[in-house]
């Protein structure tokens, strides 16, 4: 007997040849009883497809499994693997013995085919047992690793930089607060930390500490922001990836972030095809291609400038109108990527008013070295910028956007003890999972998501 994955029994090349015998574990997605035997459609999670049992009546406890098992049933069987006579399946299981090792109450709400992604959200907690869930969390991990694999093989050092936090990263107050202050008491000196902390919205400022001291270093973790933004393309809770390198600049961050979306792009799209398929028959049609298309030919650089004279050229009525010095709106962005260049593309040198404090000062004194690589049906994806090494510049910014600087005192450290031009950017983790799934809502790329008014589970 041999333990196997059901992804394992349906690879061309399965190391688990017809004949063999071999247990299973799962659960069922369907159970027909056809009186003489039964098909019982199993999945384990390894694979978007089942694998086909049969059960034959001449089994000990068939009564027990055409009368109690139904959809969402965990059952434990062993078999042996046959070829399929039937259309779409290359093996089948002839059940041998079949356990049952936990019933599913009929109460179980995903009995038929099709749910909707709404109504999916409200079952958290059993939507990972859908196929389209299940291809997200397989599509998820695959993006996660290969994220890894791609830093690790150029030398990134992995940080884990902290999550509570006394400083706003992006200076745009949109901090959840921590704090062990019971109601009413107002003194922070005497919270936990003596101080004010919140979660943090990004782990940059930390990690441009290491990269001043291990060159090129990146996070990888759970960030937040309590924006009240109630779109399909913001959390309050989400995952961003943000490498960080010293001695770079604008330029080689743009070119890190395009070398870096193509490889992971590329990685998914070898190892998770079958559930890519089911996105682009499904959700979004067309999806391969654009994939594939997006994993094989340069991004387009662009300067803000030229963005908005496009953007100006357009004759499009924008709800925001357009004018140099205002921050690209998801319209904007959307009219850039999906209709003049129906392709991503990376935005540079935005004016330095719409931007953090931290990001470097362009000769002009109107833009600074900051990068955006936006994608059609998203928007942007990664933020970025080439850093503010100057320390007497970097005290100026953090003054002229009326933050202190006290409480950034270690972040100017990092400037006058051998500072070194440095660069870096952040991904949203889900934005590439719904650019990468074609889902509508960002919602449906995290596991358990929080929003506003959204964190059952
Ligand atoms: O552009 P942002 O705000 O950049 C930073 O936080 C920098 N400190 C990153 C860095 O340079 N190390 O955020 C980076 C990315 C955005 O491009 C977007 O993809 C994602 O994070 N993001 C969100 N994703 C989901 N929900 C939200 N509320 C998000 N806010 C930003
Ligand atoms: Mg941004």
């Amino acid at each position: 007997m041999t333990q196997a994955k059901i992804k394992y029994l349906l690879e061309d090349n399965s190391p688990h040849k017809v004949g063999s015998n071999v247990t299973i574990q799962g659960w069922v997605r369907t159970l027909r009883d056809q009186k003489k035997f039964a098909f019982i459609e199993l999945n384990d999670g390894t694979s978007l497809a089942n694998i086909q049992v049969i059960a034959d009546s001449s089994l000990n406890n068939y009564l027990e499994i055409v009368e109690k098992v139904g959809t969402g049933a965990a059952l434990k069987i062993t078999g042996d693997l046959v070829e399929s006579p039937g259309k779409g399946q290359s093996v089948e299981l002839k059940a041998q013995n079949i356990e049952v090792v936990g019933l599913c109450d009929p109460s179980f709400p995903l009995q038929k085919k099709r749910h909707s992604l709404e109504f999916l959200r409200s079952i958290a907690h059993l939507r990972p047992r859908t196929n389209a869930l299940g291809a997200v969390a397989r599509i998820r991990n695959t993006l996660f690793m290969s994220s890894h694999r791609f830093f690790q093989e150029r030398d990134f050092l992995s940080v884990q930089t902290p999550i509570i936090t006394a400083s706003d990263c992006e200076g745009a107050g949109e901090m959840f607060r921590v704090t062990t202050l019971k109601e009413g008491e107002k003194d922070a000196s005497k919270d936990f930390f003596g101080k004010p902390a919140y979660l943090t919205v990004s782990g940059q400022l930390n990690a441009e500490a290491y990269a001043l001291a291990f060159s090129n270093v990146y996070t990888f973790g759970p960030t937040f922001r309590a924006e009240n933004s109630n779109t399909s393309r913001h959390l309050a809770e989400f995952w961003m990836l943000e490498p960080e390198m010293a001695f770079a600049n604008l330029e080689d961050i743009c070119k890190l972030s395009e070398d870096y979306l193509r490889y992971v792009l590329k990685d998914l799209l070898k190892n998770n095809f079958k559930d890519l398929e089911l996105f682009d028959k499904f959700i979004a049609k067309g999806l391969i291609a654009k994939l594939e298309h997006v994993a094989s030919n340069p991004f387009e650089i662009l300067n803000y400038t030229d963005a908005i004279t496009i953007l100006e050229k357009s004759n499009k009525k924008f709800d925001y109108p357009v004018k140099w010095g205002i921050d690209l709106q998801s319209e904007h962005e959307r009219y850039i990527t999906e209709e003049h260049l129906k392709k991503p593309a990376i935005v540079i040198n935005y004016p330095k008013d719409i931007k953090a404090f931290y990001m470097r000062n362009n000769d002009d004194d109107k833009t600074c070295a900051a990068m955006d690589v936006l994608c059609p049906g998203i928007g942007e994806i990664i933020g970025g910028a080439q850093r503010e090494e100057r320390h007497d510049v970097l005290v100026d910014k953090i003054k002229a956007m009326n933050l202190d600087p006290k409480t950034y005192q270690w972040y100017l450290d990092l400037r006058k003890y051998g500072g070194a031009p440095h660069a870096g950017f952040g991904l949203g983790f889900e934005r590439l999972i719904q650019y990468a799934t074609g889902m509508e809502n960002i919602r449906d790329t995290i596991p358990f998501p929080r929003a506003p008014r959204q964190a059952d589970f």
